[in-house]
């Protein structure tokens, strides 16, 4: 199994649909019980919280739904995930900074770097935005999402038995 943790500020608008969008992604391409996934804030203002209504309402009309819960990003997380993918670089940052032994570094990517399309090297915050932003973020995901389950593929699965 590989464990995948998408992490951005709140953890009720990116990341939650990360996850989502990697879920949907994990069941077409038949990779149930090989990959999974979650989410998580670097801010535990909203934990507790389902996703923002905006971005569900918006991943709702592709098909995609949006049920997790926030909550923030705790330093067991480094030992519990293989990959752990941040929206933007504060979020970047702000994971890095609390691998104070400096061993978790590796593990830690951009979810833009599994993007297609290489202009884009961040998702950006749509919460104080207008509607173009949630769309655009679902955009920036799909593509990074696909990329991203490439890039598992290449890298190997590990053995059913392993957490
Ligand atoms: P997210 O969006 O990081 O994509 O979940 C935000 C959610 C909440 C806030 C900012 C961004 N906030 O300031 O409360």
């Amino acid at each position: 199994m590989v464990n995948v943790l998408f992490v951005c500020l709140g953890n009720i608008c990116r990341s939650p649909s990360a996850e989502a969008v990697m879920n949907s992604l994990i069941v077409k391409n038949n990779l149930v019980g090989k990959i999974k996934c979650d989410s998580a804030g670097t801010i535990g203002y909203h934990a507790g919280e389902p996703a923002d209504s905006r971005m569900r309402q918006h991943a709702s009309q592709r098909g995609i739904n949006l049920t997790s819960i926030s909550r923030k990003f705790v330093v067991e997380d480094f030992e519990r995930f293989d990959y752990i993918i941040a929206m933007d670089k504060k979020n970047y940052e702000d994971i890095l900074i609390q691998d104070t032994g400096n061993k978790y570094s590796s593990k830690v990517t951009m979810m833009t770097e599994y993007s297609s399309d290489k202009s884009v090297d961040h998702v950006p915050d749509p919460y104080y935005g207008g509607p173009q932003g949630f769309e655009n973020v679902l955009d920036i995901l799909e593509d990074s999402c696909s990329g991203l389950i490439k890039a598992i593929g290449e890298n190997g699965f590990k053995d059913e038995d392993e957490s």
